[in-house]
């Protein structure tokens, strides 16, 4: 048994354990998220630092797009991915950064689950998300911010920093959602239940990665001395469509 997604399913309920997503997801994310980026049969979703694509490939299936490409910057992840892909009737998925994708596709949506607020510059990730993006088409992503904070790619962002860049980038905001306080709820839940399970966790992962995962509990937790990560970071899921006028980039 896996003591850390035994831990994931015993707070967060089967759906969410069994997509084993990088991102955090909370119970209803996966319908939420289908919802937001409901598409037309036929069409493409773009799953942009996509991980290992279980909840790309799910998100395709429940919105009945044709086609799935995902992208990473992780070649390892990304093999992983391509595996998951598989399972999907026309699936692609590539090795590259918010930076420097540049494929010949136009998507009709697209998701980045905690992913784009890695990006060492939100402008660029942005704007070339966009330029992937057909005019009219759904983008769904989240981020985490916190004006002081340096850390976990929060670098001292806000949310109206991430709309000034979505503006810019050539995108209309439709939705932009304080999700500090449920993500602050489960996340105080799941990395409790880990601490709890200090010898366990160690036991199966070894003490290199066991005390890791540990470390990255006490720290969003702020047993390690500092301000816990959970109180000084808020969590943001926005909602954007790509402009349709011509001239925005
Ligand atoms: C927390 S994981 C989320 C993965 C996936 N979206 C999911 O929810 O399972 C963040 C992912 O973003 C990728 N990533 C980070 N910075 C990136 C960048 N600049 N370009 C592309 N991918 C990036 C990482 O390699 C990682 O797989």
């Amino acid at each position: 048994m896996d003591v850390l997604a035994d831990i994931q399913r015993r707070v967060l309920g089967d759906e969410i354990a069994d997509l084993r997503c990088g991102g955090f997801l909370e119970p209803g994310d996966p319908h939420s998220i289908a919802q937001a980026l409901s598409v037309s049969r036929g069409g493409l979703l773009l799953d942009a630092g996509c991980g290992n694509a279980r909840l790309g490939v799910e998100t395709a299936n429940r919105i009945g797009v044709r086609r799935y490409v995902g992208f990473d910057r992780d070649e390892k992840i990304v093999t992983v991915a391509r595996e998951v892909a598989r399972a999907f009737p026309e699936a692609s998925v590539f090795a590259a950064s918010f930076e420097s994708a540049d494929f010949d596709l136009k998507a009709d949506a697209a998701l980045a689950l905690d992913s784009i607020y890695l990006a060492d510059e939100p402008s660029i990730a942005l704007r070339n998300l966009g330029s992937l993006l057909r005019g009219g088409a759904t983008l769904y992503f989240t981020v985490y911010v916190g004006e002081g904070v340096q850390e976990g790619g929060v670098r001292g962002r806000t949310e109206s920093g991430w709309l000034a860049a979505l503006t810019t980038a050539g995108f209309e905001v439709v939705d932009c959602n304080d999700a500090t306080d449920q993500w602050r709820h489960w996340a105080r839940q799941l990395h409790s239940a880990r601490l709890e399970a200090w010898d366990q966790v160690v036991g199966q992962l070894g003490p290199v990665a066991g005390l890791q995962r540990l470390r990255t509990s006490r720290r969003m937790l702020g047993r390690d001395g500092r301000p816990a990560f959970l109180d000084i970071v808020r969590r943001a899921k926005i909602v954007a469509t790509k402009s349709r006028r011509p001239n925005d980039r």
